[in-house]
């Protein structure tokens, strides 16, 4: 049997927002980390939280994995440009760069506080603006490398989010714009957006668990799969977005999504999905 080489081997990554919102569900910067390493990727495991990125850390190092933490807010140019330090010195270079870090709070353009508004684009936007400003040079160097950036599919469906909407529309236009301004630089740069996945996030910002019935009003609710997406979901996209076998792909937003932009969101609702008529 051939044995297939890792997706992303030998390459160094960095993942910005890699430990988790604590409580139940695998979330999506853990498992960037976790499913790069898996593919071969020494990571640099980014938070401002040393504690949750030690926990990603263990869970990589126990798989034989290789990873290293870095503590630092990446809405700080100064705690950006040593992020890309850190994985220059602990792994040699940087390949690859998944700028993961996001937050949402609920609310339209009148009930959304401004100090709310800046927090949400500060770190769903901003992070990604500094943390490409500190790596692109080191790509660009050496003539390659490969941003993911997480966006959401809020960036082109409402729901009364009006920063969340506002910052990952943002991301989407980031990714294409550096994608024209570092694509001759041998720099792909990508964005991923997710559906509603089943996070700790998630479940923190609705307040219910996984055992209540939400879990399975979600997965009928989402599209035309009728299940439920995850972490994974997004870490896997990440993998193959980062690695070399996406070498010809750039400037795109790759729904993940469970097919939930491909659809007519009447047809979700109960009772009203369009049948045939009767023979
Ligand atoms: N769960 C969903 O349904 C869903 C849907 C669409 C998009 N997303 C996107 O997924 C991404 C987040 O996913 P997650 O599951 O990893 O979230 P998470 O909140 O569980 O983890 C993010 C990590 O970022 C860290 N962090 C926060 N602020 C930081 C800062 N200033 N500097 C450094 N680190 C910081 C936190 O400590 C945390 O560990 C976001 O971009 C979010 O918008 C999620």
């Amino acid at each position: 049997m051939i044995e297939r080489r890792g997706r992303v081997e030998g390459k160094v990554a960095i993942v910005t927002g890699a430990g988790s919102t604590p409580g139940p569900g695998m979330a999506t910067g853990r498992a960037c980390a976790i499913v790069l390493a898996r593919e071969g990727a020494r990571v640099l495991l980014a938070d401002i939280d040393r504690e949750r990125a030690e926990s990603t850390r263990e869970i990589i190092e126990k798989e034989g994995g290789t990873a290293a933490v870095f503590a630092g807010d990446m809405t700080e140019a100064a705690d950006c440009d040593a992020m890309v330090r850190a994985a220059v010195e602990a792994f040699g270079t940087v390949d690859v760069l998944v700028n993961n870090i996001g937050v949402a709070v609920a609310g339209n353009v009148v009930d959304t506080s401004e100090a709310d508004w800046d927090r949400v684009l500060d770190l769903s936007l901003r992070t990604m603006f500094l943390a490409g400003k500190s790596a692109v040079p080191v790509m660009a160097a050496k003539g390659s490398g490969a941003i993911v950036n997480i966006g959401s599919i809020s960036a082109s469906r409402g729901g009364n989010y009006v920063g969340y909407a506002a910052a990952k529309g943002g991301v989407n236009a980031l990714t294409v714009d550096m994608a024209y301004s570092h694509g001759r630089q041998g720099i792909r740069v990508n964005a991923i957006a997710p559906g509603h996945i089943t996070t700790p996030l998630l479940y923190s910002v609705t307040g219910v668990t996984p055992e209540t019935e939400y879990r399975q009003r979600l997965a009928a609710a989402s599209g035309p799969l009728g299940t439920n997406g995850d972490g994974w979901d997004v870490g896997w996209a990440a993998a193959f977005l980062a690695s070399d076998e996406a070498r010809w792909i750039t400037g795109v937003v790759l729904p993940v999504d469970g097919g939930a932009m491909s659809v007519t969101p009447l047809m979700m609702a109960p009772g009203l999905r369009a049948e045939p008529p009767p023979a």
